[in-house]
């Protein structure tokens, strides 16, 4: 096991622990984080269970913890409260109480889903997150976002439920499909546009040298790529951790991709809708004046080399009336995240017949 530590100041003191084989030593790192545990809920899905069930179980039975196992059908169809409410009873049938924890094993969706049920069972109890995709790695399993998905809208229930830890294996990131690799790769774009010069010319080389759809086979970088991104998110919530305030900026390109995700009836990936929502603000800040035209080739060049699309046929009316669930929204007023220039965003609010206009004007 080699790992090094970023620490997260929030409402919860934590450790993200990012290495490699990880997994094997989780025994140990969760009697770190929740020394009070005795039982344990490890919940997983389809997918991610049959390849890290086995390690990540042994070594918690190793470490001394009575282990529950669930795991629900793969996909952000199941992020609804028929899930959650499984695992609220797992935990009740096998008697946990206030000082036992739950441990998140997977990508956003189960983050976001065991992170709740952790929540809300006994008024709350501790999480682990061992986030296994790019994506969950570096954003979704830090900062203590947690929630399910309703008809009317993606995340719409939930808490904010810090983590004792996050355990970040990157081994995991090697045989993660190739799809699953490049939406986390939505997420990464983001941190480089929004707040990371030093990070964005990294890619931009990478991109140059026409490595950028080979960087799954790069662990150094990759390790560094996620590290990265886990230092710029531990500043944001180190600030906001909320989001009243600066936290807001994580969602660029979020307000039109959740819709996008949504009405594609969630066939379509989130880091995948990130990467055409940050398309589409892009697209409209040029149009708009706002932006540059060095700017705006460099940041549509960016996202296409990584083999993401920056576009979506969308209609205004649609983004519009989809935005009207988002939790951004303030009264009447949505806020928008821009990126004029890359590193740096800014939250501006919109009526929503200023941001159909803003949207009709590319
Ligand atoms: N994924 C955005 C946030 O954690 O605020």
């Amino acid at each position: 096991m080699s790992d090094n530590r970023i620490h997260v100041s929030a409402s919860r003191e934590y450790d993200v622990v990012i290495g490699s084989g990880l997994l094997a030593d989780s025994g140990k790192l969760v009697a770190e984080a929740v020394p009070k545990a005795t039982k344990l809920l490890i919940v997983s899905e389809t997918n991610v269970a049959p390849l890290y069930m086995d390690t990540v179980a042994s070594s918690l039975r190793e470490a001394g913890f009575e282990v529950t196992e669930y795991v629900f059908e793969a996909g952000e169809k199941s992020k609804n409260i028929d899930t959650v409410a499984g695992m609220w009873a797992s935990m009740a049938k096998a008697g946990f109480t206030r000082t036992d924890a739950v441990i998140a094993l997977g990508g956003g969706v189960t983050g976001d889903m065991a992170g709740f049920a952790a929540a809300s069972f006994l008024r709350g109890i501790r999480v682990v997150q061992i986030p296994t995709s790019l994506l969950a790695q570096v954003d979704a399993s830090v900062g203590g976002k947690t929630g399910i998905d309703l008809p009317e809208g993606k995340n719409q229930v939930g808490a904010f439920h810090q983590p004792s830890m996050v355990i970040e294996d990157t081994d995991c990131l090697k045989t993660l499909p190739k799809d699953k690799f490049t939406e986390g790769m939505g997420e990464v774009l983001k941190y480089a546009f929004i707040m990371d010069t030093k990070l964005y010319d990294k890619l931009a080389i990478y991109a140059e040298d026409g490595k950028a759809m080979d960087l799954q086979n790069d662990p150094a970088a990759l390790a560094d790529i996620v590290r990265r991104c886990v230092e710029d998110k531990a500043e944001v919530i180190a600030e906001d951790e909320h989001d009243t305030g600066r936290r807001q900026i994580l969602n660029y390109g979020h307000t039109i991709g959740h819709v996008i995700e949504r009405n594609s009836g969630y066939t379509k990936d989130h880091g995948i809708c990130v990467a055409m929502g940050m398309g589409i603000m892009t697209d409209c800040c040029y149009a708009a004046g706002r932006m540059d035209k060095d700017t705006y080739g460099k940041m549509i060049g960016l996202i296409n080399s990584y083999g993401l699309p920056a576009d979506d046929d969308i209609t205004p009316d649609d983004a519009v009336s989809g935005a009207m669930n988002d939790k951004k929204k303030r009264g009447d007023v949505i806020s928008l995240i821009l990126v004029n220039k890359i590193g740096e965003a800014e939250i501006v609010p919109m009526t929503p017949d200023e941001y159909h206009d803003f949207l009709t004007g590319r």
